[in-house]
């Protein structure tokens, strides 16, 4: 098949881990007998420095233009002056709103040969296998925001129907798993989670009566991917609990590098990048963990280019290399050889 890629590569880690996902790509494509045809737009704090905006019209166009985008990281200490009339990371939340990709989804699954990586205890890890369902393009993060000297406010608004329209999205996931959903809010302050409450209970009683539903207090269920993270299988949440909680959830991986993601919304064109941030603690050393972005690679194959086969065999090649001892510094234990960004990633294609 052909495809049109965008890259946005970002700031900090954000250009290293999107060129070892493209190297991924070509060779997925070289094997395959696919052409991807890969362009590269600004995103961030590199964008506001060579643009004045965190994300141009023209991106946001090729970005439509595409079959799947692909991002890296954005933000970064540069760009961090809380008195700066913009900031990188509204060129993200701007992306994700132009593309419409309302469904955020985070799966958590700790690759066997990595449960000694987790600060949990392996017991604890090893059925775990879980997706955060996170609401991407509302809430907290898009209203409306006020500051003088005295004061401060950020706005947290829900519409019905981006309630209704998530939890259908992880609704279905449940059907395809195990069959149950765990819905996040803290209905017991926030009227926003009790309008949340109220739409999944009549969504999944109409439409979903096959589906075990379990409302959780999102304190409460911060407790509990700790305490019993196992029992969870699709968990449903809004902007900013989904946010907090998969930083969390990716401790059970062992490290935020292990954790990719999709954002979707209702045609097949998504938005796929690694959970984690820019690490410009780590940026231009070459020592950032691809795992997230490769993984994520994967998504994108599976979801937007319909190339389940492909997308499954990367997922085992990543598997492969792991299994056999390839490890960046943040998944590394107790005297383990360590690789760089470019050789992880050369022993994952070694291994497709
Ligand atoms: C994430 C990140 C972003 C978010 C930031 C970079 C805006 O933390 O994708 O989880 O808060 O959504
Ligand atoms: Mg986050």
């Amino acid at each position: 098949m052909r495809a049109k890629i965008t890259i946005l590569d970002g700031d900090g880690i954000g250009a290293e881990v999107a060129a070892a996902g493209e190297s991924i790509l070509q060779h997925v494509a070289k094997i395959n007998k696919h052409e991807f045809v890969v362009q590269h737009e600004l995103i961030g704090g590199i964008s506001i420095d060579e643009t004045g905006s965190p994300l141009t019209d023209g991106a946001i166009e090729e970005c439509l233009e595409s079959d799947a985008v692909l991002l890296g990281a954005v933000g970064g200490p540069k760009w961090d002056d809380p008195k700066a009339p913009v900031r990188p990371e509204q060129g993200l939340l701007k992306l994700r709103k132009a593309l419409a990709v309302y469904a955020n989804l985070r799966p958590v699954k700790p690759y066997p040969a990595l449960l000694s990586a987790s600060p949990l205890k392996s017991e604890l890890l090893k059925k775990v296998d879980l997706v955060v369902v996170r609401e991407l393009t509302g809430g907290i993060y898009f209203g409306a925001k006020t500051r003088d000297s005295h004061s401060a406010s950020d706005l947290c608004v829900y519409e019905k129907y981006e309630i209704e329209r998530i939890v259908r999205v992880a609704a279905k996931l449940a059907q395809q798993r195990s069959g149950r959903l765990c819905s996040v809010d803290k209905a017991n302050i926030l009227e926003t989670s009790r309008l949340w409450r109220d739409t999944t209970c009549e969504i999944m009683a109409n439409e979903f009566p096959d589906v075990a539903l379990e409302h959780m207090l999102v304190d409460a269920a911060a407790m509990h991917l700790l305490r019993k993270p196992a029992h969870f299988d699709v968990i449903v949440t809004e902007n900013m609990f989904g946010d907090i909680l998969t930083d969390e959830a990716s401790m059970l991986t062992g490290s935020m590098g292990m954790l990719p993601s999709a954002s979707l919304g209702d045609s097949t064109r998504g938005l796929y990048e690694p959970i984690h941030g820019s690490a410009p603690d780590i940026a231009g050393k070459g020592i950032a963990n691809p795992c997230a972005m490769i993984a994520s690679i994967a998504m994108m194959l599976r979801q937007s280019l319909d190339l389940h086969g492909e997308a499954n065999r990367l997922e085992q090649a990543l598997i492969k290399a792991i299994e056999t001892g390839a490890r960046t510094s943040d998944i590394a234990v107790r005297g383990e050889k360590v690789l760089g960004t470019t050789e992880m990633t050369n022993a994952i294609i070694s291994a497709y």
